[in-house]
């Protein structure tokens, strides 16, 4: 159980904010298999202002997509005023602020994780949010710029004065990236000082290394981000292994093909069939990871219609080499 502000969730399980995957398919598959919260891809204030397409696209969701957290990128608190003025005409549940993303053209403009070298900016925007704002804020962020300046519990404390109701937190420096070890400490240390909810990010793969991240942070929540791509049982798995310690089985080939299918006929529905096509590509490599189907892979990268990419899930699903094993580790 996680509280953020008035909102509920019965799982401590989240799904990450992931720019280009957390779209509206992506989180439906995931709550299918036992998601019960779910952040939108990072949504940059200026577009939604400039009123992008695509950008607007990004904000569609249907009822059983809730409870659902926006996330919004931005260093302007006229624009983050005005996109947030927007979002009020949509049903999401929270707002979240990124101050965690590390690609060199964010932080140039001195946007998400690069607002972690200016505390004293930061925090007056999380106030100009959570004064604005008609739901909810919670803010995302890293354990700092770089090894030499990890100032996560400073930032955390300036969040929850600003009146934030709940901190995420990346175990990882800018400078990481998403490589090299998670800092448990740091995050241990924040959830210490704080009296919000903390929820922990980073490395959550496996049933076995969320129940880590509770154990090593005593953190509230986990937000499963790379361990879900073609692989939403993470969602089922975890939260029984957490419940009880059962481990639950892999899927089989069978459920793999079905879900993929699902998730592509949701793509093509909501990105129309040429984008959703394109875009499923990279998830038939991630589902059918470890599986010996290299010749599949190659041709799903070409493939340009829903029709070719079903064929390749169904002839996956009858090469018997393409089973994953059984096992139940978790
Ligand atoms: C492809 C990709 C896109 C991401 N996009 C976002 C994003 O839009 N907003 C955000 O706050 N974090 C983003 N992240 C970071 C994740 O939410 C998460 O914090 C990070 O991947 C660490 O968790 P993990 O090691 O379990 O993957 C992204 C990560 C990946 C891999």
């Amino acid at each position: 159980m996680l509280s953020i502000g008035h909102i509920t969730i019965d799982s401590p399980l989240v799904l990450a904010p992931m720019a280009g995957i957390s779209d509206q398919p992506f989180r439906l598959i995931n709550r299918s298999l036992g998601c019960r919260f779910a952040f939108t891809e990072m949504i940059s204030a200026r577009s939604l202002v400039y009123q992008n397409k695509t950008t607007i696209k990004m904000l569609s969701s249907p009822v059983e997509d809730r409870p659902l957290g926006v996330q919004i990128v931005g260093a302007d608190s006229e624009i983050i005023k005005r996109a947030l003025d927007i979002l009020s005409n949509y049903p999401f549940d929270i707002v979240d602020f990124n101050a965690a993303c590390p690609v060199h053209k964010v932080v140039s403009t001195g946007e998400g994780a690069g607002l972690l070298r200016e505390p004293v900016k930061l925090q007056k925007l999380m106030k100009v949010i959570v004064d604005h704002a008609d739901k909810p804020v919670t803010v995302k962020i890293r354990s700092g710029w770089d090894e030499a300046s990890v100032n996560a519990a400073d930032i955390a404390l300036r969040a929850q004065d600003a009146g934030v109701k709940g901190l995420l937190i990346h175990g990882r420096t800018r400078a990481q990236g998403y490589c090299g070890q998670v800092d448990y400490a740091i995050i241990g240390k924040v959830k210490k000082s704080l009296t919000i909810p903390v929820i922990a990010s980073g490395d959550a793969l496996s049933p076995r290394l969320v129940r880590k991240m509770f154990d090593e942070t005593g953190c509230d929540g986990v937000a499963i981000a790379r361990g879900a791509l073609g692989n939403p049982w993470i969602f089922r798995e975890t939260n029984a292994y957490l419940k009880d310690g059962t481990a639950l089985c892999r899927p089989d080939v069978h459920e793999i093909a079905q879900t993929m299918k699902n998730h592509l006929t949701l793509l093509v529905r909501f990105l129309g069939e040429t984008t959703g096509v394109i875009r499923f590509r990279k998830f038939f490599g991630w589902y059918t990871k470890g599986m010996a189907v290299k010749h599949l892979k190659v041709r799903a990268f070409h493939a340009e219609t829903g029709d070719e990419m079903l064929r390749l899930t169904e002839e996956m699903e009858t090469i018997p080499s393409s089973c994953p094993p059984i096992n139940c580790d978790v």
